[in-house]
């Protein structure tokens, strides 16, 4: 049988199949912090018969918009979004990680003009996909870092 650990949303948006632990960066990636007025739920570390473990956040009475959803695929390939409307799901997509990225990821390399203490520039990465691992490479010096998450600015 399975167990609903968090009730269903009327209306809203659910992410489901996050890795587990990483739900609090997903709000962050999300820009939802302590002075939000949305009723958010989350679920950390529930047993998934795909992953083992997973978070699951849900959003209630917003549609984020897929451009903001799909950087969570930084830190999160598996995640899926399903969009529900008066208690069904009316859309159900996986996150795809942007080509691009802009002042989402921290450059580790303090050369870095995205670092530079006086002017520093919004960051910008490329990301990649090899042998379902995401990276990125930083526009401004080439620095290439994996595991995202550690970099999330
Ligand atoms: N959900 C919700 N409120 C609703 C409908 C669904 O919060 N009114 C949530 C469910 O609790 C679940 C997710 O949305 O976490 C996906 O629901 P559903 O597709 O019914 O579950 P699964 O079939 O297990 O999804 P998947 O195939 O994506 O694993
Ligand atoms: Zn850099």
């Amino acid at each position: 049988m399975k167990e609903l650990v968090v009730s269903k949303i009327r209306e809203g948006t659910v992410i489901d199949h996050i890795n587990a632990g990483k739900a609090l960066l997903v709000l962050k990636i999300l820009g939802i912090d302590a002075g939000t007025n949305l009723t958010v739920s989350m679920a950390m570390n529930v047993p998934s018969s795909k992953m083992g473990k997973k978070d699951i956040l849900k959003v209630e009475g917003m549609y984020i918009s897929e451009e903001k959803l799909n950087k969570i695929a930084l830190i999160s390939p598996n995640a899926t979004i399903n969009l529900v409307r008066d208690y069904e799901i009316e859309r159900k997509f996986k996150v795809r990680p942007p080509e691009v990225v802009e002042g989402v990821l921290k450059c580790p390399n303090l050369m870095c003009v995205s670092n530079a203490e006086r002017e520093p520039v919004r960051s910008i990465f490329y990301v990649k996909i090899e042998e379902n691992e995401v990276s990125a490479r930083c526009h401004y010096c080439g620095r290439k870092i994996k595991d995202l998450a550690n970099h999330i600015i």
